[in-house]
């Protein structure tokens, strides 16, 4: 039994769960992103968030086919068959990724590895079918830098007011994205903003209030606040969007990151996964849950000796544990 027992305690320890998850909700992960500290490049390092949320009952596809108020009609001594869809249908829950910055968390919708594209939705902002109050979207000054908006992301800053600094001082910062694309577009085809349309014709027989198509920068500059607009909207793809109707426009920011040169390609190759130390953020390569190396894996000039000798020297003590707990009861 104590042999079984430490064979299954060191089969465990050196076969546990790979220390980098690979995807998310359907999304892969990889480098250099990491959804488990210590994975990817340290300078993405806490900017995804795999995880899993109970929402209340806000989609109604998981719930078509149940009848909520069924079951609490059922008498009490209801067999399990009718108490399984219950507990679907209480604690719906979703694994979702999420990238994170310092305006909230944003879901991530897509990676594109090929492009360095990541494509994220905000829940909370206004499109053309929904009507929702602006709150600021911002991003660190590392993310920035590093993962900024794509160039064909654009921000629609909708019912600014006239004194807006994009009305007067920084007019230059709005553009029309494409010749026949303009705020009226917005404020006549979508349902969200015709109550602009509608708000300033009944009021004042005016013309509708002032929007302003611009870039993220413009965001990162100055606040919603200071922009004095309230509402706003974003998407992305704008090439595509030329001849597209805006209610079919793709809603949501899509990042353009860069990648780093820190030598993931010769980790990789080797068959480990790139990582970091996660107090000196030097880099790792993980080539199994019990050896990390510096470089890569197997064979070559592997600088990452200390794990593969501690490894070495664990798989040895077990042994030598085992020995002696079979000799001991043997005798
Ligand atoms: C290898 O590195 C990863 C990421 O930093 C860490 O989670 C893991 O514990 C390390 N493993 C060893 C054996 O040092
Ligand atoms: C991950 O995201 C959730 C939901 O946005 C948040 O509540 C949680 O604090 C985040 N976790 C980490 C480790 O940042
Ligand atoms: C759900 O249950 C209520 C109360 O029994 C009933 O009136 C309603 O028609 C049911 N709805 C569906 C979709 O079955
Ligand atoms: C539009 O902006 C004005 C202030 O400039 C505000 O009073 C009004 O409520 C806004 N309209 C809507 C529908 O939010
Ligand atoms: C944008 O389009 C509108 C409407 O077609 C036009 O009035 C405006 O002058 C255009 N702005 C620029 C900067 O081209």
């Amino acid at each position: 039994m104590s042999l079984i027992f430490f064979l299954v305690l060191f089969f465990f320890h050196s076969h546990s769960l790979p220390v980098c998850r690979n995807s998310c909700a359907n999304i892969e992960i990889d480098y250099p992103f990491g959804i488990d500290d210590g994975c990817g490049a340290p300078l993405f390092r806490n900017m995804l968030n795999c995880s899993t949320t109970f929402t209340p009952l806000t989609t109604p596809t998981t719930t078509t086919t149940t009848n909520t108020t069924a079951p609490v009609l059922t008498p009490t001594f209801a067999s399990p068959t009718i108490a399984s869809p219950t507990t679907t249908v209480t604690t719906p829950s979703a694994t979702a990724l999420f990238f994170q910055t310092p305006s909230g968390s944003y879901k991530v919708e897509s990676i594109d590895y090929a492009s360095k594209t990541v494509t994220i939705y905000d829940p909370s902002m206004s499109t053309c079918t929904i009507l929702q109050p602006h709150h600021d979207f911002l991003l660190s000054d590392l993310q920035s830098a590093l993962i900024p908006p794509s160039p064909d992301t654009v921000f629609a800053l909708v019912n600014c007011s006239i004194d807006s600094p994009v009305l007067n001082h920084y007019k230059s910062l709005c553009f029309n994205f494409s010749s026949d694309h303009s705020c009226d577009d917005l404020y006549n085809s979508c349902t969200s903003f015709k109550i602009f349309n509608l708000f300033y014709f009944l009021l004042s027989n005016d013309t509708p209030p002032a929007c302003c198509f611009t870039s993220y920068a413009t965001l990162k500059f100055m606040s919603m606040n200071i922009l004095d607009c309230t509402h706003y909207t974003s998407f992305y793809d704008v090439d595509k969007l030329k001849d597209e109707k805006p209610l079919d426009w793709s809603y949501g920011m899509k990042l353009s990151y860069s990648l780093p040169d820190t030598g993931c390609d010769r980790c990789r190759r080797s068959g480990g996964t790139c990582g970091f130390d996660v107090e000196t953020e030097g880099m790792l390569c993980i080539c199994s849950p019990t050896l990390n190396s510096t470089r890569q894996c197997g064979d070559g000039p592997v600088a990452g000796k200390a794990g593969e000798g501690l490894v070495f020297l664990h798989l040895s003590l077990t042994i030598v544990f085992v020995y002696v707990y079979v000799f001991i009861f043997m005798s």
